[in-house]
């Protein structure tokens, strides 16, 4: 009986992926560090795979993958204001070491867009003017993450009754329960 929400939310995460100005094609990423302080912030999403994995790129150097290297349980937000769909998703990051994947998809993107991974100095760092940025020649920090997810939680708010239903994967497996919005 839940099943059709599980379907509804992987579909509007696909669509995401080709149909412009669609919502989901950002989330809220959040991790949690050593520090134990809820790090948040958007990325795009760029792929998700058959068995819904979720893949976003970024700087090796970045804080997120530090928290990601100390603690690969993230949590996941994505919002659809005119659904009023609400996904929350639970999951474990890896980080993709695979030399020939990494070139593949690097390979794929536009000249434009490889800026935000060869920058000099790593993302975070302190600048004197938002023009010194310095590019590499050679070489990059790209860094693909992909999520596996281990919990989605779906929320509609509609009437007559809102709709809460949580799904846990098990042995590969999506269970799903209905919960009191
Ligand atoms: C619309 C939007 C999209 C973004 N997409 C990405 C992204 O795909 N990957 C990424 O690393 N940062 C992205 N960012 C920047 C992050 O939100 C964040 O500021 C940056 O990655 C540093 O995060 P961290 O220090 O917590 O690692 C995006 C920011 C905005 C506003």
């Amino acid at each position: 009986m839940t099943q059709q929400f599980l379907d509804e939310a992987k579909d509007e995460l696909q669509k995401s992926l080709v149909k412009k100005g669609h919502p989901f094609r950002y989330f809220t990423l959040a991790t949690v560090g050593l520090d134990k302080m809820a790090r948040l912030r958007t990325v795009v999403l760029r792929k998700i795979t058959q068995d819904l994995k979720l893949i976003f790129y970024t700087d090796r150097r970045s804080k997120k993958i530090i928290h990601i290297t100390e603690n690969s349980k993230v949590s996941l937000l994505f919002y659809h204001p005119k659904l009023m769909l609400q996904l929350k998703i639970e999951g474990k990051a890896r980080i993709v070491s695979d030399e020939d994947v990494l070139k593949t998809y690097w390979n794929g993107i536009q000249p434009n867009s490889r800026k935000d991974y060869i920058t000099q100095q790593a993302p975070g760092s302190s600048l004197k003017s938002p023009d010194t940025v310095e590019y590499l020649n050679e070489g990059n920090h790209f860094c693909i993450v992909e999520i596996e997810p281990f919990k989605i939680e779906y929320l509609k708010l509609k009437r007559p009754n809102h709709l809460r239903v949580r799904f846990s994967k098990d042995d590969d497996k999506w269970d799903g329960e209905f919960l009191v919005p």
